[in-house]
């Protein structure tokens, strides 16, 4: 598999991740892959960043010159107000995981997630999410932009369930008040919710971590799913969950987190050099030889 390009000069344009800690990310590989494939003299590095070292780290990459970079878990919300200026996606999530170092020297924040889950939809399953109802489980960060995203598109509603119920309620309002067209409301988070919301949408989707660890159950009781349903899980390590293994044999369309792992970051990447992403030489990088359920 292409990784960096084989010399690094003073041409070389580079891009990178923060993140804390970095070591896991996929990005690397994927990016640098792309650039390989495009034969282009760019270069994608990951940078271990401390919260205490974020507002150095963020001057000093955009001292170094680079053209932009990728930002994550811990530092999406805290990066904010180290920012110049916002993109409307990256003001409606609140978090930031894309920043652009722009000709002028300031530094636009962007949100590439729900343009990724959305892509990721479209391209498995065609799906369009205007005048739809989706139920989404979840009130943390990718539920926000999930939500904001469906909205964005013309959703015609959206039930929220979480864990903690003041989250749901929370991501509801802010949701219905940036986008007066959806129907957001918070649903609480028990069986018998879940199951009304169930027969209510056609669109479900799992942004909870519930899935990722071996012996974890389904985080929803899938009595109810039918082949009209499309079921989403935000997860892609493992890339079949209980929930999306359970829905697969009641014949729901389903649809694991790697395709939007895949376009987030191919947003990024034309965000950063202007260029259509390859997109399947940044997929093999992800999960080479399995397949997604789908
Ligand atoms: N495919 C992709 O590109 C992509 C992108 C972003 C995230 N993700 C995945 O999405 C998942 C969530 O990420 P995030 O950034 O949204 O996390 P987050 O901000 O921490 O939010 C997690 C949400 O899940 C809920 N939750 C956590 N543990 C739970 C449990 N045991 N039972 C029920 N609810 C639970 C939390 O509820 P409380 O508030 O009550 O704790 C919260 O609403 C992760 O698995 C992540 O890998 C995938």
């Amino acid at each position: 598999m292409s990784q960096a390009p084989a010399r690094i000069s003073g041409a070389t344009r580079l891009v990178g991740i923060i993140g804390h800690p970095v070591a896991h990310s996929r990005s690397p590989a994927m990016h640098n892959a792309a650039f390989a494939e495009l034969g282009m003299d760019w270069a994608y590095v990951p940078f271990s960043v401390t919260p205490e070292a974020l507002p150095q780290a963020v001057k000093g990459l955009a001292a170094l010159g680079l053209a932009g970079f990728n930002v994550t878990i811990p530092h999406k919300e805290a990066i904010l107000p180290l920012l110049d200026h916002l993109t409307p996606e990256a003001a409606a999530i609140g978090a930031v995981n894309t920043v652009i170092c722009q000709p002028d020297g300031t530094m636009l924040g962007h949100n590439t997630d729900g343009e990724g889950f959305s892509r990721a939809l479209h391209e498995t399953h065609r799906f369009l999410p205007r005048r739809s109802l989706a139920f989404v489980m979840g009130a943390g960060g990718s539920a926000r932009a999930v939500c904001d995203q469906l909205a964005r598109e013309g959703v015609q509603g959206i039930r929220i369930s979480s864990r903690t119920l003041s989250k749901a309620v929370a991501l509801a309002e802010h949701i219905a008040s940036i986008h007066p067209g959806c129907d957001a409301k918070a649903v609480p988070w028990g069986p018998l919710e879940q199951r009304a919301a169930i027969n209510w949408a056609e669109l479900i989707v799992n942004t909870t971590p519930v899935g990722m660890k071996a012996g974890d159950p389904s985080p929803l009781d899938v009595n109810g799913i039918s082949p009209g349903h499309i079921v989403v899980d935000l997860i892609y390590a493992p890339p079949l969950t209980p929930l999306l293994a359970q829905c697969q044999e009641l014949r729901a369309r389903c649809l694991n987190g790697m395709g939007m792992l895949l376009h987030q970051g191919a947003a990024a990447f034309t965000r950063w050099t202007g260029e259509d992403a390859p997109l399947e030489t940044m997929r093999k990088t992800l999960a080479p030889g399995t397949k997604e359920p789908a």
